[in-house]
């Protein structure tokens, strides 16, 4: 007799562009499941940090990609924060600026770089039981995940839930710098040649101007749970 798959422990990948609510999402979802939380964009970003506190330029793929390599990183998911702990200090604050924002775009677009980092996130997301966030992690990184969303909302909507973002943690930011950022970012992260964000073939689109967070969120569950349980 074939055993249930109730409770199986799967990969969820969830991919789109920035400010589409894939942080919040995956947090609560990982949460809901039980699960461990896998945000693939703060290892971009945390690269992008390393490589500024080296006096590595954010266009130099080849020490990059070096860099990349013998990335000292660890996740901490405690109460509602996936502390992110870069060779022993929390970055968790430090990599969420603007301009590490721009930073993680700029050095996710060598691809020796995604070379150097595809086996750290693979092996972070070994086993399973995991929620993975980020712009190829259905399509490139986790392409036999269980279950795929694409989350995806307008750029008015995405900018001024970026602003909300910053601002509560204390950051000065204006709503059209955002928008310009994020406009920005979504044109180098999809128009790069190896690896854009883009949805995987099999992906659950979800466009999040339209639902509340709290909505997007049940239905995410609904969906991995029909496809864990048999
Ligand atoms: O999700 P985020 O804003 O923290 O991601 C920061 C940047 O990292 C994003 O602009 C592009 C890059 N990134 C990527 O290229 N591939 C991923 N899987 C995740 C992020």
């Amino acid at each position: 007799m074939t055993q249930p798959r109730s409770s199986e422990p799967v990969v969820v990948t969830i991919d789109g562009p920035a400010g589409a609510g894939k942080s919040t999402v995956a947090r609560r979802l990982a949460r809901a499941l039980d699960y461990r939380l896998l945000d693939t964009g703060a290892i971009y970003r945390s690269l992008a940090f390393a490589a500024q506190g080296a006096g590595v330029s954010w266009t130099d793929g080849p020490k990059l990609a070096a860099i990349a390599a013998a990335l000292d990183i660890d996740f901490r998911f405690v109460g509602d924060v996936n502390h992110v702990i870069l060779a022993g200090t929390d970055v968790s604050a430090a990599i969420r600026t603007p301009e590490m924002s721009q930073g993680a775009s700029q050095v996710s677009a060598h691809p020796e770089v995604r070379a150097a980092l595809l086996e750290l996130q693979r092996r972070l997301g070994a086993g399973g039981g995991v929620v993975v966030e980020g712009r190829d992690t259905g399509t490139v990184v986790f392409p036999d995940a269980r279950a795929k969303f694409f989350l995806t909302a307008s750029d008015d909507e995405r900018a001024r839930r970026r602003v909300a973002e910053l601002q509560a943690a204390g950051q000065d930011v204006d709503l059209e710098s955002t928008l310009r950022d994020i406009r920005e970012r979504d044109e180098r992260d999809a128009s790069r040649a190896i690896a854009p964000m883009v949805a995987a073939d099999d992906a659950v689109l979800f466009d999040s101007s339209q639902l509340t967070l709290d909505e997007v969120v049940a239905e995410l569950l609904a969906a991995v749970r029909r496809r864990t349980t048999g």
